[in-house]
C-alpha cells in the first residue's frame, strides 16, 4: 500500500545560531554537534525509521539536522562528534575505496558544502573518525573545524564525506542546512524574511520497507565486482525536511525558499501545478545580479536554488510542487505518480490577500565580479568516464581523467587564481560537478561531434589535445540558463557535451584574502556529486600550491 500524500505538515528544522549575541553584537562562537542513531517519523502512517542524524544532543537531533545560521564575517568553530553505534543501519561495500575501521564503528567526517575554509576543516574523505574519535583516518588532524564565514552570503549545507560511505551515510540522514547571512547587504533587498517566510526546503528521495526502515539495495548489479554498489540510488518517496510529501499552509503573499537537493542521485525538475513561476534570486552561495522568473527549476544533486514564490498571484487554493526530471537524468525513466510529486502548498485563507507583506522581488540583487576568463592562468581538460563490465554491460566504476581517487593530484592550482576547465562528459548521464574551495560558472556548453571516435581515443590516451578536442568539440552550442549564470559550487555537466567553466580558487570576489593556508595538507577534492558515483570513485584530489 502506498502512503497517502500531503498528510504531514512540513517541518521547520530547529535553528542553531553560529554566533552568540554579546550586548547585541554578534561574536564568534563554538558549537558542538553530534551524530546520533535515533528514530524518525517520515510519515503519519509509516512506523518510525532508524536514522543517523545531527543534533546538539540525541534528543534534539532531527532528519535533516538543525539549520545552522551564520553571519558573514563572524567565524564559527564546530566540534563534530560521532555518537553512532558499532554497526551501520545500511549496507555498504568494502570493494569500493572505503574507510574500514579495524575496531568497528561507523566512520564519518563532516564537510561544509560551499564553504571556504582551511583544508583541515574541509572534511577530507580520509579525515574520517569513529565514535569517540576511537579510530581516525590518516588525514585526520582535529576534532574542531573552523569556518571563517568570510565568503558571500547564501545557502550552504553540511553533510558526511567519509571515504566510500558518503552515499550510505547521507541516505541514513547525515545532512543539514547552513544559511550564511549578511543583514547589512541583504536587508535592503527586502526579500521575504523571518522564519515563517524564509524557509529551507531540503529534498531527499527515499524508499522504505513496510516496517519503516530505509531501503537500500544489498546486491550490486555486478555482484562479482562489487557485492553491494549500484550506480545510482533512487527512492519512490520524496521527502521534504524529513516528511514524505508534506504540505505547507501559506498566506497569499511572497515566500522565499532555499531549495537544497540532498538526494543520492535524483535530479528534480520542479514546477508548481498552478503555473506560478519561481523567481530565482540566487544559486549555491551567490545571488544573481537580478531575479529570473522560470516555470521549471532543474535542481541537480547537491545544487541549491534560492527562489521567491508569490502566492498572492495564485489562481487556485492549492499548488502541488511537481517533479518531471527523468531518472537517471537526462535519459532515464519519467517520474511516476509517487516521485513525480514533492509537496503541496495550501493557500489559507484561500481568498484574502495578505496586506502586510512588505517584501518584494527587487529589480536588482547583488553584483559579483563578472565572469570573463581572460585572467585565467591555466586551461585543463577534465574527462568524465564510466566503465562497464564486459559480460553484463553494467557500470562497474566511474573515474575522472581515467585516474583513481588515490592517484597523486594532477589539478594543482594556485590560491586566488582563475582557471578554465573544459569538462568533457563521455558518459550517458549528467554529472553535477562539485569543486571544494572554489567558485565557478559555465560559460559555454558545446556538443561533441564524432563522439564514438573521440571516446575510443580518450579511453586509450586520456589526452584531449592528442585526441583532437579542437576537431570534436565543435557541435551545437547550448545556452547556459540565465538563472545559473552566477558563481556556483555545483555545475551540471550534460552528456556528450564539453562544458567550459571558469573557476576561481578561493572566493576572491570580495577582494579579501583569508587567514588560512589553503595549500596545507590534506588539501581538497573535486567530484561528481551523485553520491554513488563519488564513492566509486568519481573523485579527485585538488591540491593548491604556493
Ligand atoms: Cu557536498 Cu565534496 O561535497
Ligand atoms: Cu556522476
Amino acid at each position: 500500500a502506498s502512503l497517502e500524500m500531503y498528510v504531514d505538515l512540513l517541518p521547520q528544522m530547529p535553528k542553531v545560531l553560529g554566533y552568540s549575541l554579546k550586548s547585541g553584537h554578534p561574536t564568534p562562537t563554538h558549537l558542538t554537534i553530534g551524530m546520533y542513531q535515533k528514530k524518525w517519523k517520515f510519515h503519519r502512517d509509516l512506523p518510525a525509521t532508524t536514522v543517523f542524524v545531527f543534533g546538539p544532543s540525541a534528543e534534539s537531533a532531527t532528519f535533516p539536522g538543525p539549520t545552522i545560521e551564520a553571519l558573514q564575517g563572524v567565524p564559527l568553530w564546530v566540534t563534530w562528534e560521532n555518537h553512532l553505534p558499532d554497526r551501520h543501519i545500511l549496507p555498504w561495500d568494502p570493494t569500493v575505496p572505503t574507510a574500514i575501521p579495524r575496531s568497528g564503528g561507523v566512520p564519518t567526517v563532516v564537510h561544509l558544502h560551499g564553504g571556504v575554509h582551511p583544508p583541515q576543516s574541509d572534511g577530507h574523505a580520509l579525515a574520517w573518525f569513529t565514535a569517540g574519535f576511537r579510530e581516525r583516518g590518516r588525514a585526520w588532524t582535529t576534532p574542531t573545524y573552523a569556518y571563517p564565514n568570510a565568503q558571500s552570503p547564501g545557502v550552504l549545507w553540511y553533510h558526511d564525506h567519509a571515504l566510500g560511505l558518503t552515499r550510505a551515510n547521507l541516505l541514513a540522514g547525515l545532512l543539514g542546512a547552513y544559511v550564511l547571512r549578511n543583514p547589512a547587504l541583504e536587508a535592503p533587498l527586502r526579500l521575504p524574511s523571518g522564519d515563517a517566510f524564509d524557509r529551507v526546503l531540503i529534498l531527499a528521495d527515499r524508499s522504505f520497507y513496510a516496517d519503516g526502515s530505509i531501503f537500500m539495495n544489498r546486491t550490486g548489479d555486478n555482484p562479482g565486482v562489487h557485492p553491494e554498489w549500484q550506480p545510482e540510488y533512487f527512492g519512490d518517496a520524496v521527502t521534504v525536511n524529513g516528511k514524505a510529501w508534506p504540505f505547507l499552509p501559506v498566506a497569499r503573499r511572497r515566500y522565499r525558499f532555499r531549495v537544497i537537493n540532498t538526494s543520492n542521485a535524483r535530479f528534480f525538475n520542479l514546477s508548481l501545478s498552478n503555473g506560478l513561476p519561481f523567481h530565482v534570486v540566487g544559486s549555491d552561495t551567490s545571488y544573481l545580479p537580478r531575479p529570473v522568473a522560470v516555470p521549471h527549476l532543474l535542481v541537480a544533486v547537491s545544487e541549491t536554488f534560492d527562489v521567491v514564490v508569490d502566492f498572492s498571484a495564485s489562481a487556485t487554493p492549492e499548488a502541488e510542487l511537481l517533479n518531471t526530471a527523468p531518472y537517471p537524468f537526462p535519459d532515464g525513466d519519467a517520474p511516476d505518480r509517487l516521485n513525480g510529486k514533492v509537496m503541496k502548498f495550501v493557500v489559507e485563507p484561500p481568498e484574502k490577500v495578505c496586506d502586510d507583506d512588505h517584501s518584494r522581488v527587487p529589480a536588482r540583487l547583488l553584483d559579483y565580479v563578472k565572469v570573463g576568463g581572460e585572467e585565467a592562468v591555466q586551461r585543463r581538460y577534465i574527462g568524465l568516464y564510466e566503465y562497464e563490465d564486459k559480460a553484463t554491460g553494467n557500470p562497474t566504476h566511474l573515474y575522472i581523467n581515467g585516474k583513481r581517487m588515490e592517484d597523486p593530484a594532477t589539478e594543482t592550482p594556485r590560491p586566488g587564481t582563475t582557471e578554465v576547465w573544459e569538462v568533457i562528459n563521455l558518459t550517458e548521464d549528467n554529472h553535477p560537478l562539485h569543486l571544494h574551495l572554489a567558485t565557478f560558472q559555465a560559460v559555454r556548453v558545446r556538443g561533441i561531434v564524432g563522439l564514438e571516435e573521440f571516446k575510443r581515443c580518450m579511453e586509450t590516451l586520456y589526452d584531449a589535445v592528442r585526441c583532437g578536442v579542437g576537431r570534436h568539440a565543435v557541435g551545437e552550442e547550448v545556452a547556459v540558463p540565465e538563472h545559473e549564470r552566477t558563481w556556483k559550487n555545483v555545475v551540471k555537466m550534460p552528456p556528450g557535451f564539453m562544458t567550459t567553466v571558469v573557476v576561481k580558487f578561493l572566493m576572491v570576489e570580495t577582494g579579501r584574502s583569508y587567514p588560512f593556508d589553503a595549500t596545507a595538507e590534506p588539501g581538497y577534492v573535486y567530484h561528481c556529486h551523485i553520491l554513488d558515483h563519488e564513492d566509486n570513485a568519481m573523485t579527485r584530489p585538488l591540491k593548491l600550491i604556493k
